[in-house]
């Protein structure tokens, strides 16, 4: 073909982070067929959904069995019944206002936070590092060029604005992915003054919010001023195990604009043409992930992760190994011991105990020599891991 196409994907590493790890434990799975390899590596969840949610989407197939109560396309924004119940939950439990205009249901948080940005133009864009690594290759696929701001040991994994007022697009993520360390609401209002005074836009991840135990702000709207400059972005998978079901939602404030584009209004364009909307069943799940007794349910699969955590946390204690994360937050971000690098690290566990992390240098380049551990795997695993560990660390 001589066509041309878009050679901004040069600017991307060959694989994507998960691609890579997965393909290398595949590799290991097919030369050591006996061996029973671990997965705490990419976030995925491994304890069935709430009885509730199964209730909700076992009646939703149902009525798609009946002619009167069968559903063709959904509405590309969502039902208004599930667009409805999370802005009650933004309002009931987070004590904080959305309407439900204001939300657009979706099939994830990666989906959306990779396609936010078909709404924006050529700005500096500010990216924490290390980070899901998912803002980073959006941005590079569109030809944006990207400005890193490091999140590192001296400043507890949460940069803080940098002291000019250029309108930016700022990605955050808190709780953190990788490094699962939380802003407190002042370090949030620190970022809301800066946006609202150099005119930027956030884009806050807040997939893992469901994790925090202590006072620490769950919403960005939970900060003033947020309205003005903020985007929150959420998922169903690590709130209530959807990872394989698909759902997620992305909140844009109604008046939320730059210049004469409202974004909300923005967004609900780019929507409607691109995308048909969540399946009816999956919404169905979705309304009752968000009922008083699903959250109850989804609370307690939440709380078998933390505890999860809790054990690899006191391992590492154990081993006098630093560490962050681990509480507010189902990831580990430990210091690699030894003086390995991230990627050999990563190797010693595969080959030494048969088990799967994530290297931290994924996440970015101030990464290195950090590696992360999830604690998505079952009980019988996690503790299968955490005794395999104490042998080799
Ligand atoms: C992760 O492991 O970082 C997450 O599972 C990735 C994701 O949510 O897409």
């Amino acid at each position: 073909m001589k066509i041309k196409v878009n050679e901004n994907f040069d600017n991307l590493k060959p694989s994507y982070l998960f691609s890579e790890t997965a393909q290398r434990a595949r590799k290991y799975r097919a030369e050591h067929p006996d061996q029973k390899v671990i997965s705490l590596g990419i976030g995925d969840v491994t304890q069935p959904l709430a009885p509730t949610v199964i209730k909700a989407m076992q009646k939703a197939v149902q009525e798609m069995g009946v002619k009167e109560t069968f559903r063709g396309y959904a509405p590309e924004y969502g039902y208004d019944f599930i667009r409805e119940t999370i802005a009650n939950y933004y309002v009931n439990n987070l004590g904080v206002k959305v309407t439900p205009q204001e939300v657009f249901v979706g099939d994830g948080a990666k989906s959306d936070l990779g396609n936010i940005v078909d709404i924006l133009g050529d700005n500096r864009i500010l990216i924490p590092n290390p980070v899901y690594p998912v803002y980073m290759d959006s941005n590079l696929m569109c030809g944006r060029k990207v400005t890193l701001i490091e999140a590192n040991a001296e400043n507890d994994f949460l940069p803080m604005p940098p002291n000019d007022d250029i309108p930016s697009v700022i990605y955050l993520c808190s709780p953190n992915n990788p490094t699962g360390a939380v802003y407190t609401k002042e370090g949030l209002k620190a970022w809301v003054d800066y946006a609202i005074k150099s005119g930027s836009l956030i884009i806050f991840d807040s997939a893992y919010e469901s994790y925090i135990r202590e006072d620490l702000p769950h919403s960005i709207f939970a900060i003033e001023g947020a309205k003005q400059c903020a985007i929150e972005i959420n998922s169903l998978s690590k709130m209530a195990g959807f990872t394989g079901t698909r759902m997620g939602y992305t909140v844009i404030p109604a008046d939320l604009s730059s210049g004469k584009y409202n974004l909300n209004k923005m967004w609900a364009r780019r929507q409607a043409t691109k995308f048909n909307g969540v399946p009816y069943v999956v919404q169905r799940a979705g309304e009752a992930v968000f009922s008083e007794q699903g959250l109850k349910e989804c609370k307690e699969l939440v709380n078998y992760y933390l505890e999860n955590a809790k054990l690899i946390a006191e391992l590492l204690d154990k081993k006098g190994i630093w560490y962050t994360g681990g509480v507010n937050s189902p990831y580990i971000w430990l210091k690699c011991p030894n003086g390995f690098d991230s990627w050999s690290f990563f190797d010693y566990l595969l080959e030494k105990a048969q088990i799967i992390g994530t290297p931290g240098v994924g996440f970015g380049t101030a990464g290195e020599g950090y590696f992360r551990l999830t604690s998505f795997g079952s009980r019988e695993n996690t503790l299968e891991a955490v005794e395999r560990l104490d042998k080799i660390l």
